[in-house]
């Protein structure tokens, strides 16, 4: 064999050599890549949620669901809040997730969680000045508290009846105003069962039953019956009284002498009325300044320091 033939054998077997090892390479290569796409596509194969009546679908803006340890947690943090209301605040924020702890705690305390007068249970008279009357608590049709006569100087109400620590207080606030050149008189205080019933059936007749639901009283539930409530210089909101420098000076000073204004803005929702603005309530001092600086109802004040706890 010439040399020449020689090399021309080593050159194709280097060739031969070459391409096995390159298609072996190619090969290996090929499923090492296939098998990494088989691998990622199975991972990556988006998971079906089973719907059915036991596991619905997630609304995309449904709101994550609280567990009741997060709920009690939250909840044992509010201001108002009662151990003896637990289980009525954990229904009420499960029947209402959207609204806050603190409203949670604040309606419950004042018996949101049911319908007005449902539920009634009678005032507890031991109670003296602090009693509550309203939609949940109620008088008897043959209550009627100690009273004296009111002097028309500082009523111009046919009745002129009131409680007489009320009526003290009011006097004095009255003359307090006077020196202001503030003109306060009352216009309705004490009512009697019989009057309040008169007045709130012509109400129900004149306006229909839900109407008069919001702004006056069924018979047994309203605090005029007391003798502790007064309706000064008007009762009727196309007055504007809210308006009034009267008003202005109540908001500043009727709390120095006892009263509160009972039916605030934007509270009917606790309250059970709508604002009224010339209604005002006798607590004594003590009281009347607390609800006034914390800016709460008599309903919440009530059910955190008078009911026994
Ligand atoms: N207007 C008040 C709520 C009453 O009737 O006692
Ligand atoms: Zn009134």
């Amino acid at each position: 064999m010439t040399s020449s033939k020689k090399k021309k054998i080593y050159f194709y077997g280097f060739i031969l050599v070459f391409l096995i090892i390159l298609f072996i390479v190619i090969s290996f290569s090929y499923f090492i890549t296939y098998q990494n796409v088989n691998i990622t596509t199975t991972k990556s194969k988006p998971q079906i949620p089973i719907n059915d009546e036991n596991n619905p679908p997630k609304e995309d803006n449904q709101e994550p669901e609280r567990s009741e340890y997060e709920i009690t947690a939250n909840l044992r943090n509010q201001e108002y809040y009662l151990e003896r209301n637990y289980q009525r605040y954990l229904d009420y924020a499960q029947k209402y997730p959207q609204k806050s702890y603190k409203d949670v705690v604040t309606e419950v305390n004042c018996n949101i969680d049911k319908e007005f007068y449902t539920n009634t249970e009678a005032s507890n008279l031991e109670t003296g000045t602090l009693i509550l009357v309203n939609k949940f608590y109620t008088l008897n049709n043959n209550y009627v508290p100690e009273l004296v006569e009111m002097d028309s100087q500082y009523s111009h109400a046919s009745t002129k009846k009131m409680h007489p620590e009320a009526y003290d207080n009011l006097v004095k606030m009255i003359n307090a105003a006077l020196l202001d050149n503030i003109i306060l008189y009352d216009v309705s205080s004490y009512r009697s069962y019989q009057t309040q019933d008169t007045l709130y059936n012509n109400y129900v007749k004149r306006d229909g039953a839900s109407a008069a639901d919001r702004y006056s009283a069924r018979p047994g539930s309203s605090e005029h019956q007391t003798g502790l409530a007064t309706d000064l210089n008007t009762a009727s909101s196309k007055a504007h009284f809210e308006n009034s420098k009267e008003f202005a000076w109540l908001n500043n000073n009727a709390h120095k002498f006892g009263f509160i204004l009972r039916y605030p803005k934007d509270k009917e929702y606790l309250t059970g009325y709508k604002f009224e603005p010339w209604h005002y309530r006798y607590v004594g001092v003590e009281v009347a300044t607390y609800i006034k600086e914390h800016d709460i109802t008599y309903e919440e004040y009530y059910a955190y320091f008078i009911v026994s706890k």
